[in-house]
């Protein structure tokens, strides 16, 4: 099973920006530029525009995702937000231990692994983050960093659950920089997560699941680098806040 097998995912990761009215509005103007979209098409929003952008999507092909996810169902964790209750709210997706979480919230591989978990046993497709630092890649441990990334990420989970999980491949000193991965930097990450993905679940799982890029992913880059056969779609961050250039993305991700 090769790349035209597999769902491309353009995924929008707005980070901590729209408000409920502004949610609103880009949504609006998405829906037409998403609507021939071969791939599919998804805005992780934060937690105050999630149940407006439910419904500010519904009847169309654009799926809404949340950009976190607490591990227990429910109790004494003042601030935080559960699997059920974003599943509840219609959220069908959730972005889990992307590195702004993982640089400035404290979280781990450990917290990665038990809040994929949370979200797959809620039924919410988790979009699982991992990449190397700066002085990582300088070191040469890419390889070590992002492989013990998906195999703590990913420990206790069977395979039926693995093949529902998307895994997004962010070198952090790529995101929001405007420096962008080479096309071959992330097709080696991708095809490196996909081995070690091989080495976990078997080839046919490991084939079936959607590995996008993610790192100043934009309207002029997008083409080239979802050309390459282990990326399947991408995450974008400051490109998804700007419709036309979301929509060009899609259109990318549609035609490659
Ligand atoms: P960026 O962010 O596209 O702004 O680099 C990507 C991400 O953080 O998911």
């Amino acid at each position: 099973m090769k790349k035209e097998l597999r769902k491309a995912v353009i995924a929008g990761n707005w980070k901590m920006n729209k408000t409920p009215a502004k949610t609103k509005t880009l949504i609006a103007e998405l829906i037409p530029l998403a609507k021939d979209a071969g791939c599919e098409v998804v805005i992780c929003v934060p937690f105050t525009s999630l149940a407006t952008a439910v419904e500010a999507v519904h009847g169309t092909n654009i799926k809404v995702g949340a950009q976190n996810v607490h591990f227990e169902a429910s109790g004494a964790f003042t601030g935080e937000i559960s699997a059920p209750m974003l599943k509840e709210v219609g959220a069908e997706y959730v972005i889990i231990g992307h590195s702004e979480r993982r640089q400035y919230f404290g979280e781990t591989d450990e917290t990665v692994n038990k809040r994929t978990k949370a979200a797959l046993g809620a039924g919410l497709i988790p979009i699982v983050c991992v990449g190397e630092l700066l002085w990582e890649r300088e070191t040469d441990i890419t390889e070590e960093i992002v492989s013990r990334q998906i195999k703590l990420a990913f420990a206790g989970i069977s395979a039926a659950d693995a093949a529902k999980t998307v895994i997004a491949y962010e070198p952090v000193w790529a995101i929001g920089t405007g420096v962008t991965a080479s096309n071959e930097q992330a097709q080696d990450a991708c095809k490196l997560i996909r081995d070690r993905l091989t080495s976990l679940y078997g080839k046919s799982v490991a084939d079936s699941m959607t590995i996008q890029y993610g790192g100043s992913m934009n309207a002029a880059n997008a083409a080239e680098l979802l050309a390459k056969e282990d990326v399947d779609g991408g995450l974008i961050g400051g490109a998804s806040l700007k419709a036309e250039d979301f929509g060009v993305i899609i259109k990318a991700a549609t035609e490659g």
